[in-house]
């Protein structure tokens, strides 16, 4: 067994003073060392997208990725979107518009719309849908969760 190393974690703006081995993934350690279950694994080998989460701006899957290569980044998970009891618009479009049934896929997807959304606020549908394509849903049939993205994409736009 590889030692463990110390590392600093920043995550949703809070620090985590963690001990892991250098070949432990973000995605365990956000679940098991830091709590933080919203962040789902399915594949993990990084097809499936549930365990998308964002890094440094950037959505990133992360059970392809090293907690130790984290350090000194900032990352976001689905448990920092809502402010306080206001649901993120994301979320709030995924429960308007019907976007998950068993919501396994579900943190995935809010992490990678939120990602590509910051980024670049004018994407055209087409890219966005093309997007939204990398991740997998095995409930909705996709229309659901593309148009809970649209009208969340349209309101973050108007503020
Ligand atoms: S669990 Fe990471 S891509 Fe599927
Ligand atoms: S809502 Fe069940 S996998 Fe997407």
């Amino acid at each position: 067994m590889t030692d463990k190393v110390d590392i600093t974690l920043a995550v949703n703006g809070r620090d985590y003073d963690i001990r892991v081995e250098p070949r432990r993934t973000l995605a365990d350690t956000l679940r098991d060392d830091c709590g933080l279950t919203g962040t789902h694994l399915g594949c993990e080998h990084g097809v499936c997208g549930a365990c998308t989460v964002i890094v440094d701006g950037a959505p990133v899957r992360s059970c392809l990725m090293f907690a130790v290569q984290a350090e000194g980044k900032a990352v976001r998970t689905v448990e920092g979107l809502a402010n306080g009891d206001t649901l993120h618009p994301l979320q709030q479009a995924f429960m308007d518009h019907h976007g998950l049934q068993c919501g396994f896929c579900t943190p995935g997807f809010l992490m990678l719309a939120t990602g590509v959304l910051e980024r670049e606020p004018d994407i055209s549908d087409e890219d966005l849908v093309d997007v939204l394509s990398s991740n997998l849903c095995r409930c909705t049939g996709y229309q659901n969760i593309i148009k809970a993205v649209r009208a969340a994409a349209a309101e973050m736009r108007a503020k």
